[in-house]
């Protein structure tokens, strides 16, 4: 694979060039929660300004069409703020998809500024990988850069059609996601243990199937492993659920690799009502409405705990739990934190995605886990051995 880094870009000074970053990052009380994915793209942002570029930045934040949000959303606007203080420079925000007055506001763009573009899925090209809106965002920009490693794995229009228009560059950090998670991949140590959870089902349950080959065992979590309690004819009341996560779950329930919970913490969400219910043969009643599995439960920790501490590499996305909620943080905490003390030494640990890199910030151990991508979803896919879409759209 050859990426060509931002570093070869001939004659900058007073190019447009457009920049695809990944700042959709955690909220806490409607607040930003963890910055890692800004701090990753600054240095790719801060050598394109020093060297007197116009920097067009795209994002996307959440999930808005899902969620049914169509409005402008504070996200970006908050996100700006933060980039422009670390920037130590204003960072201006462009709120509404009207391309004529985008296009005349980037033309008035002086070497140095910063702007960034709204939120890509508020636009219906976006996701769609539309080729018309692929273009318009082209004609914006004289040069394409990819810094956005954690969403390589979408066939988006910012991700795979901007690049067929422009002279395509790879920022400084995805070239170094790609080379680090390259030698996992390709040298890892066994035994190679994948911790794994959170809740966007349907992309990270399948990785679990092409993580199978390469992992000596995955440990199966959060609302990942509801699907697998389904599966096998459990009550799970209220829990998240996705009846296509729970089709793929009945066809993985016999890989010995795959180490499903032994006990789980079930309750209300607002954290009021949290009992350990344990998984058994003899029951297939783990909870009932209003209550949901939130968090794994004490025997699973230390039956998790085992594997990790004989692992050599260790790969962990997607929190145990609801970990927002301080009573259904224990499984993320205990885990991340057994994760990060057996990392930089023993085992290669390799811990990335938006909610998991702010719950590992959270046990104040992130300094001990050795690499910590950007990528969530991306990260596994890649671990996976697939090619992702926006990596190889940005080879030549
Ligand atoms: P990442 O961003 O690390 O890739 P995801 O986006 O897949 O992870 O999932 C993170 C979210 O999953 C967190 O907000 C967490 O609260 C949620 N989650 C994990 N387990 C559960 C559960 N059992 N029930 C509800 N939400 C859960
Ligand atoms: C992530 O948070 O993993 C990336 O930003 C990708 O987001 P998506 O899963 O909503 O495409
Ligand atoms: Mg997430």
């Amino acid at each position: 694979m050859n990426l060509r880094s931002i570093k070869e870009i001939k004659n900058i000074r007073g190019k447009r060039v457009l920049v695809r970053v990944d700042f959709n990052i955690p909220l806490e009380h409607g607040k930003l929660a963890d910055d890692t994915r800004i701090k990753a793209a600054a240095p790719t942002i801060k050598w394109l300004v020093e060297k007197g570029a116009k920097v067009i930045l795209m994002s996307h934040f959440g999930q808005p069409r899902k969620k049914g949000l169509r409005n402008k959303d504070k996200g970006l606007s908050m996100i700006v703020e933060r980039l422009g203080k670390l920037l130590k420079r204003d960072v201006k925000l462009i709120e509404e998809w009207d391309f004529a007055t985008i296009g005349k506001t980037v033309k008035k763009m002086k070497a140095g500024q910063v702007f960034m573009l709204p939120n890509l899925r508020l636009h219906p090209g976006e996701e769609k990988n539309n080729e018309a809106f692929a273009k318009e965002l082209a004609n914006l920009g004289q040069i394409y850069v990819n810094e956005a490693f954690s969403v390589c794995h979408r066939e988006h229009a910012s991700i795979v059609g901007v690049p067929k228009f422009l002279p395509r560059y790879a920022g400084v950090r995805l070239i170094e996601e790609v080379e680090t998670l390259g030698r996992v991949l390709h040298e890892a140590r066994l035994p190679l243990i994948v911790l794994i959870g959170g809740a966007k089902i349907t992309d990270k349950i399948a990785m679990i199937k092409t993580m199978t080959d390469k992992a000596s065992a995955i440990l199966v979590g959060g609302a990942l492993a509801n699907h697998f309690f389904k599966a096998q004819g459990y009550q799970i009341g209220a829990s998240v659920v996705d009846p296509k996560g729970v089709k793929i779950a009945k066809t993985l329930l016999k890989n010995k690799k795959i180490i499903l919970p032994r006990d789980v913490v079930v309750g209300t969400k607002d954290g009021k009502v949290a009992k350990v219910a344990e998984v058994t043969n003899e029951s297939k009643a783990l909870c009932f409405k209003p209550y949901a599995i939130l968090d794994i439960g004490p025997k699973t920790i230390l039956r998790f705990s085992h594997f990790i501490k004989t692992a050599q590499t260790l790969v962990w996305n997607g929190p145990m739990g609801l970990y927002e909620v301080k009573r259904f943080s224990h499984g993320t905490v205990a885990l991340g934190r057994l994760f990060a003390a057996r990392s930089k030494g023993i085992a290669f640990g390799v811990a990335g995605g938006g909610e998991t890199i702010d719950a590992l910030k959270k046990t104040g151990m992130a300094q001990y886990v050795d690499f910590i991508s950007t990528g969530g979803g991306a990260m596994l896919e890649y671990l996976g051995g697939e090619e992702l879409p926006g990596i190889k759209e940005l080879s030549y």
